[in-house]
């Protein structure tokens, strides 16, 4: 499990549960901004059509705002599951309206969720890794791989300190399943500079944050966690923290 404790409400509206934005935090959050801006200008100069995978998640909200607000040449898209929570709609919504833009979002393809809840039944992740693997595998991976399909890198929000497969993240690196480079370029921030980015900057977040889900997946598959639990302890829950990823982010 990682070490990182999270915030008993990491609310970036209310000052209580959230991080103090201390002089030395402004910093580092200023700092690190600059180096993803001129990362993500660079990615952008040299390597032609770039993509950022876009959950609507904390990290991914401040990367849609570093993009758009510098009008970075850089697409944005979304996996929409069809088992998204309702909260992670509205934010899709707001998000389209708060920066008066369009966002690309794929969907998986009808008959392949059809034939999968025809034989395994419409919760079957439940049931097995294997059952779950392949519903991600569906929703996401197939949908992810033609997002990327004409694209020379991608970008993602995560972080290292996000999970215990996560924690050798570089910032950059080659796809080789997908082959094209991929970009992590909030690997080395903190959650709690991802949260006074969003404060600092007035940035539009999920409402889930603020019930005590600091990841936020499919709705069946993400929870809320108790005082102290990791970060990801709510997504797919019942499972060991070692084979928690759903198949997007393979090596
Ligand atoms: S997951 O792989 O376990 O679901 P997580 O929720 O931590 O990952 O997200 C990690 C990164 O994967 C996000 O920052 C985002 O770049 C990408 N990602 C995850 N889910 C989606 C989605 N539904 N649509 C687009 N990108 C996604
Ligand atoms: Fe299916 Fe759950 Fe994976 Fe979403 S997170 S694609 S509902 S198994």
């Amino acid at each position: 499990m990682s070490g990182e404790v999270s915030f008993l409400k990491p609310s970036a509206s209310n000052p209580a549960t959230s991080p103090t934005l201390t002089d030395e935090l402004k910093a580092s959050v200023q700092y690190k901004t600059a180096e993803v801006l001129a990362l993500l200008k660079a990615a952008s100069n040299e390597l032609g059509s770039i993509t950022f995978a876009n959950s609507f998640g904390a990290e991914d909200m401040v990367l849609t705002d570093i993009i758009l607000k510098n009008q970075l040449p850089i697409e944005i898209f979304s996996l929409d599951t069809g088992r998204l929570p309702v909260e992670t709609y509205d934010l899709i919504a707001k998000t389209e309206q708060h920066y008066n833009t369009k966002l690309n979002v794929y969907f998986p393809q009808a008959q392949a969720v059809e034939f999968y809840v025809k034989n395994h039944g419409i919760n079957a992740f439940y049931e097995s890794i294997d059952l779950r693997k392949s519903c991600c595998h569906m929703r996401k991976v197939e949908p992810l791989q033609r997002a990327l399909s004409d694209k020379q890198a991608w970008i993602t929000g995560m972080r290292a300190a996000q999970a215990t497969t996560r924690t050798s993240l570089p910032v950059s690196e080659y796809d080789a399943g997908n082959k094209l480079e991929k970009f992590n370029p909030l690997s080395d921030w903190s959650e709690s500079e991802v949260w006074a980015y969003i404060r600092l900057n007035n940035v539009p977040y999920n409402a889930l944050h603020d019930q005590f889900y600091p990841s936020i997946g499919c709705a069946p598959c993400t929870r809320a966690i108790a005082m102290g639990e990791d970060i990801r302890a709510g997504r797919w829950w019942w499972e060991d923290p070692t084979s928690k990823e759903c198949g997007l982010h393979v090596k």
